[in-house]
């Protein structure tokens, strides 16, 4: 028996939700390709596609919307929970939390009946952005926002986190990253989802689980580091020397290098245009400037292992340009990921079979037990 170290290239799944070609640097939602997507659709005409397996008609999608924003609203007793979180806790570890708790509302959570699975999603993609957007608010000592359902799934957003409602530009382009980030086949978060779904655990376990591991910094918690990364450098010049350092002590340099692609990450492309067209209109960025320098250098030290910028590269840098605080880039990233997290706990508990891999055990055996006082 052999051990298959992070199950690197061993299918666990038959899936037809999104597809990579890592070495073209190829991205399809359902067979869509994600340029097509960013271009002409929205976040939730995404997640509808993503979870339903089609482009939703016009009734169907006005209705999807409407079912959202019917649930935007939280509960005194969710928001009062929040309240008594100690506010130094980082925004993955409350969303990791209260998640569960939003399932107190949802009556019908048993997963083996698919006309439950509808109010788990409308639920979970109403109030985590609300979730969210109050934690900062009340990180920062503020009353909650509260939602605004006249505005744009994204455009509500970015009001409940600034307090301000956000032009045209903002709104279009931040609804333009949560396609981006709202599915990727099989990555470490969507595993984590898809195992406690095929426990038969609800949708909303499965999906809390998912953004326990989404935070880790190997996965979606690099664009936070990323900005950390970038904001220290005080000069352009100093570039090649701090990667060269890094490199010498064999530091992972953040939002460099993708277990699947072999080239340029297609979404780190596109947050990069869409950086550049905002930047060429608001004015430009310093951050954006060493952001783009620091992959040119990291790029021609690393190219040789085809290691190049993820998604997580430029996304932070483009979240901060919306006034989102870093600690938020991560929790921005998860609630994108709830339809493709979801859409793969539907279609995995369809043909379920529960997760229960084994193991090569390399341990002793026939050991006794020894009492204390006789333990060297
Ligand atoms: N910086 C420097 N070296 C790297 C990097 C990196 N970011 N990524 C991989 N390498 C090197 C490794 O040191 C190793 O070198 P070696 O063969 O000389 O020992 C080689 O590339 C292979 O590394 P693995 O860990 O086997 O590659 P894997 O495919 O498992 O790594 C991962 C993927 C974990 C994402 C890695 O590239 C990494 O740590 N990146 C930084 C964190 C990051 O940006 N994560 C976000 C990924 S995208 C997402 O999750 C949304």
């Amino acid at each position: 028996m052999k051990v298959y170290a992070g199950l690197a290239g061993i299918p666990v799944v038959k899936s037809s939700i999104s597809y990579i070609d890592g070495e073209k640097g190829f991205l399809e939602y359902r067979g869509i390709p994600i340029q097509e997507l960013v271009e002409n659709s929205s976040y939730l005409e995404t997640s509808y596609l993503l979870v339903f397996g089609k482009l939703p008609s016009k009734d169907k999608l006005s209705r999807f919307i409407n079912d959202i924003k019917n649930n935007l609203y939280l509960d005194d007793s969710v928001l009062k929970f929040l309240k008594d979180i100690p506010s130094s806790t980082h925004p993955m570890k409350v969303l990791q939390s209260i998640i569960p708790v939003l399932s107190s509302k949802d009556p019908n959570t048993d997963v083996l009946d698919e006309k439950h699975h509808y109010s788990s999603l409308v639920n979970l993609l109403g109030q985590v952005p609300t979730i969210i957007a109050s934690w900062k608010r009340i990180q920062e000592g503020k009353e909650p926002v509260e939602p605004d359902p006249e505005l744009s799934y994204s455009g509500n957003f970015l009001y409940m986190m600034r307090g301000e409602k956000p032009d045209e530009l903002e709104e279009r382009i931040f609804d333009k990253c949560l396609i981006l980030h709202a599915e990727h086949t099989i990555n470490a978060s969507t595993f984590t989802a898809i195992v406690v779904a095929s426990t038969l655990a609800d949708f909303y376990s499965a999906v809390s689980s998912a953004v326990g591991s989404l935070s880790g910094r190997l996965h979606g918690g690099a664009n936070e580091r990323v900005f950390y990364m970038l904001s220290a450098i005080k000069d352009i010049d100093d570039i090649p020397a701090i990667i060269d350092k890094k490199l010498k002590n064999k530091e992972r340099i953040m939002g460099f290098g993708h277990r699947v692609y072999k080239t340029y990450d297609p979404r780190a492309k596109l947050i990069k245009q869409m950086l550049q067209e905002i930047s060429s209109i608001k004015g430009d960025s310093k951050l954006l400037k060493v952001a783009m320098e620091f992959e040119k250098v990291a790029t021609q030290r690393l190219k040789e292992k085809r290691i190049y910028p993820n998604i997580d590269f430029y996304s932070g840098v483009l979240y901060s340009l919306f006034g989102i605080p870093p600690a938020f880039y991560t929790p921005v990233f998860a609630m994108a990921r709830i339809s493709g997290w979801i859409a793969h706990c539907k279609e995995y508990i369809k043909e379920n079979k529960l997760f229960r891999p084994t193991q090569i055990y390399d341990g002793g055996h026939n050991i006794h037990y020894i009492p204390p006082e006789k333990r060297g």
